[in-house]
């Protein structure tokens, strides 16, 4: 796997995951102030509807418990919290400046006492199994190496019928405006990065990533490998990003 920040690819060893992780881990903690203005600047706001429709797909029982694993500053938390008000969520990421940005906004919406945050790695998820009603993860998988270890262990927590949602970029290969995107992802982003956080690396990082993640089908199948059932996905904005929605069969039978 080409991976030009230097980022290790799925087939490399542990060490050099851990290794992946650490470096993650750390750009977003040099980001995570900037990261909000940055994240709905660049999408022209398209951010929010995307969160939507994630948080949407969801469907969580009342009182429901969902996993919001690499919750960042937690904008799916709170919207998830918006469409399921008695929800409660377990929000967790390895950066702790994204999560302490994401408690405080929590907090400022009056959604403290619903939201519990933890550090937490997607690789080894501190929750015991089948103990989540939902799952979501946005703009995270992509960065989590390997990405296996994330489906497995989502795939644990979550109680059988329990849904994943993942809501992540597209790989570009059925893109319409391919040149325009590109030079997004290769000239604008770095430079709106530097300019506005300082870190132009860390939005190379991102463009990298973008271009190196597998298209929607090959991610699809690899939810399908780690267990889960009736996997679909949707594009949006001509398949710039897609929601992926997949389902834990209840009792490991894989009905409809
Ligand atoms: C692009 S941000 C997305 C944040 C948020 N979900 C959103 O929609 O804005 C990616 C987040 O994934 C977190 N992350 C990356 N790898 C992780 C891992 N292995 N375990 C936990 N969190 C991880 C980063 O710390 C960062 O906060």
């Amino acid at each position: 796997m080409r991976t030009p920040s230097g980022a290790p690819g799925q087939t490399e060893q542990p060490d050099a995951h851990a290794e992946h992780g650490r470096r993650v881990a750390s750009m977003f903690g040099r980001i995570a102030r900037w990261y909000d203005f940055l994240n709905h600047s660049l999408s022209l706001g398209q951010d929010v509807y995307w969160r939507y429709r994630l948080a949407r797909c969801l469907r969580l029982p009342p009182g429901g418990m969902l996993l919001d694993l690499a919750c960042g500053t937690m904008d799916v938390t709170l919207e998830a919290l918006r469409q399921y008000p008695d929800a409660r969520v377990a929000a967790l990421d390895f950066s702790g400046p994204m999560l302490a940005r994401g408690r405080d906004k929590a907090t400022r919406a009056g959604k403290a006492t619903a939201v519990l945050p933890a550090l937490a790695d997607g690789r080894r998820l501190p929750l015991p199994d089948a103990s989540a009603d939902a799952a979501s993860i946005a703009f995270g998988i992509r960065n989590i190496l390997p990405r296996e270890e994330a489906f497995r262990e989502l795939f644990r927590v979550l109680r059988p019928g329990g849904r994943l949602c993942v809501l992540e970029f597209g790989s570009g290969r059925t893109r319409i405006w391919k040149g325009a995107y590109n030079f997004y992802l290769d000239r604008l982003l770095p430079l709106a990065g530097r300019v506005i956080s300082g870190d132009a690396g860390a939005y190379r990082y991102l463009a990298d990533t973008i271009r190196d993640f597998p298209d929607a089908r090959a991610l699809g199948a690899e939810m399908l490998a780690a267990g889960f059932a009736d996997v679909r996905w949707q594009p949006h904005l001509s398949g710039i990003v897609y929601v992926h929605v997949a389902r834990k069969a209840a009792d490991g039978a894989d009905e409809g």
